[in-house]
């Protein structure tokens, strides 16, 4: 099929390179100049895992342009993946959206196009889009844009760091639309992975178990609610287990074992209890607030979400307080930073706790040393404001310092040789943000131990 993907963020670099490599023709539009010509070039402007590689195999299926006027027409499907960044009281800004959407009507020769929202969005936008395009096509083409186009919702559950395993080997595919035609048009762009017929590239190899991929087939409001709903799910299940953890030191418990004896139960899934900093990133935090947004114009308080994002803000509060009970004073203290990134096997910085911890550390006195294994450049280049030592390796940042917070649990940290750099420390305290360190191992190692919630 010849589909079109405007932005080529995470979703949409990531939804077309996936289109691309199972046959269809993909052309990946954003109106950035710069980030286009980068992409003709091979080089992928985030760091994902194999993302460059899929994109060089189905290169010969993909275009990139910053034009619409060479991407719309003849498109079945236009997808749209801009950006949806959060608005000033908690409702995401759908700007980008809006001129999408304008520019697709703009461009519509008539034949019938699926115009897609990708990116997550409020409910209703459904309808938003369709009377955009409508007005829109009508005001350029000066007739109506009857049965040249339909609205569909197919929400993305693609988690960066491990976006194309989640892309290709989906748990479902979503798609919301409110005529069957629509739906059919995106079964059959999904068909070979609903169906999981393409051959797997090697170094994404289709997991064993998975056998054909559940369609969640509904209407357009049905689709955005799965999406925020998934999203505050996730992020409360996180709350929880963190909320568990301030118990469980209180009592003595160890929150990994608690964590597996009730994620152990079917009903509730071991994955997303892993107790500690909690969750960072561009989805979680705005996905959060905008379902708290959209609640409110309807006259509903949603405090269960409300109170997992009250947990979230006060887990990075207890970095601090724990580093200061450990070492009295933060004032004139080295505290070392292991990870900036959100989350491991990603340079994304949006919402990353480390940041929010190292201007709390700053505020209050402290030096701040940190280091990332992929986040370095994208750091120097959007947080010049925040007065930190950058460190080219993680022993440079344990070296003579005070305290070191684990904050993004990269597999390399775990992997250091503890011992020796316990003794370049001015004192050998080790705050474990993300319970993902042996405590026996760094005790022995000759480290003082602390955990979020032990
Ligand atoms: C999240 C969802 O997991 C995806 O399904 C969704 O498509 C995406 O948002 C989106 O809306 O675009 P993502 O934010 O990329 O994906 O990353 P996650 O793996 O969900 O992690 C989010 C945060 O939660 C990270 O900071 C991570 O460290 C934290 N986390 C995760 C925990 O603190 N504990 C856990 O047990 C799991």
């Amino acid at each position: 099929m010849n589909v079109s993907i405007l932005g080529t963020g995470y979703v949409g670099l990531t939804t077309g390179a996936c289109l691309a490599y199972l046959g269809h023709n993909v052309t990946c539009v954003d109106a950035d100049e710069s980030k286009i010509a980068a992409l003709e070039r091979g080089e992928v402007p985030f760091y994902e895992p194999f993302l460059a590689e899929l994109i060089a195999e189905a290169r010969c299926n993909l275009k990139f342009t910053t034009d619409y006027a060479v991407a719309i027409p003849g498109a079945q499907v236009v997808f749209i993946a801009v950006g949806t960044p959060p608005g000033p009281r908690g409702a995401p800004d759908l700007k980008y959206l809006e001129a999408a959407a304008r520019g697709v009507a703009e461009h519509l020769t008539g034949s019938f196009t699926v115009v897609v929202n990708k990116s997550t969005v409020p409910i209703g936008s459904g309808n938003w889009v369709g009377s955009l395009v409508r007005e829109a096509f009508q005001h350029s083409h000066g007739r109506k844009a009857d049965g040249s186009f339909a609205v569909a919702s197919n929400p993305e559950f693609l988690r960066e760091g491990s976006a194309l395993h989640d892309s290709l080997y989906p748990d479902r595919v979503v798609i919301g639309a409110d005529e069957p035609q629509t739906a059919e048009v995106l079964y059959t762009l999904y068909r070979p992975i609903l169906d999981q017929t393409f051959q797997a590239p090697p170094y994404l190899p289709r997991p064993e178990e998975l056998g054909a991929v559940p369609l969640i087939s509904t209407d357009l409001a049905s689709a955005e609610l799965i999406k925020y709903a998934a999203n505050a799910f996730l992020a409360l299940k996180i709350s929880y287990i963190n909320e568990i953890g301030q118990l469980s030191e209180k009592v003595g418990a160890d929150i990994a074992q608690v964590a597996k004896g009730i994620g152990l139960d079917a009903r509730i899934g071991t994955r997303f209890l892993q107790a500690g900093i909690g969750w960072g990133g561009s989805c979680f935090g705005k996905d959060t607030s905008a379902l708290i947004a959209t609640a409110t114009e309807y006259g509903l308080e949603m405090p269960i979400v409300k109170s997992a994002c009250e947990i979230n803000r006060r887990q990075r509060e207890r970095v601090v307080e724990k580093l200061l009970a450990a070492l009295r004073i933060l004032k004139g203290r080295t505290i070392g930073l292991l990870g900036l990134a959100f989350k491991p096997n990603t340079d994304d910085l949006r919402e990353a706790p480390a940041l929010d911890i190292a201007a709390k550390l700053i505020e209050r006195g402290a030096r701040v040393k940190v280091h990332d294994p992929v986040a370095m450049d994208r750091f120097r280049r959007e947080h010049k404001g925040l007065d930190v030592i950058c460190c080219e390796s993680p022993e440079e940042v344990i070296q003579d310092s005070d305290a070191v917070v684990l904050v993004t649990e990269w597999p390399q940290y775990r992997e250091l040789d503890w011992e020796p750099l316990a003794r370049t420390m001015r004192s050998a305290i080790i705050l474990d943000g993300r319970h993902a360190l042996d405590r026996a191992r760094m005790t022995r190692a000759g480290f003082r131990y602390i955990g979020l919630a032990c």
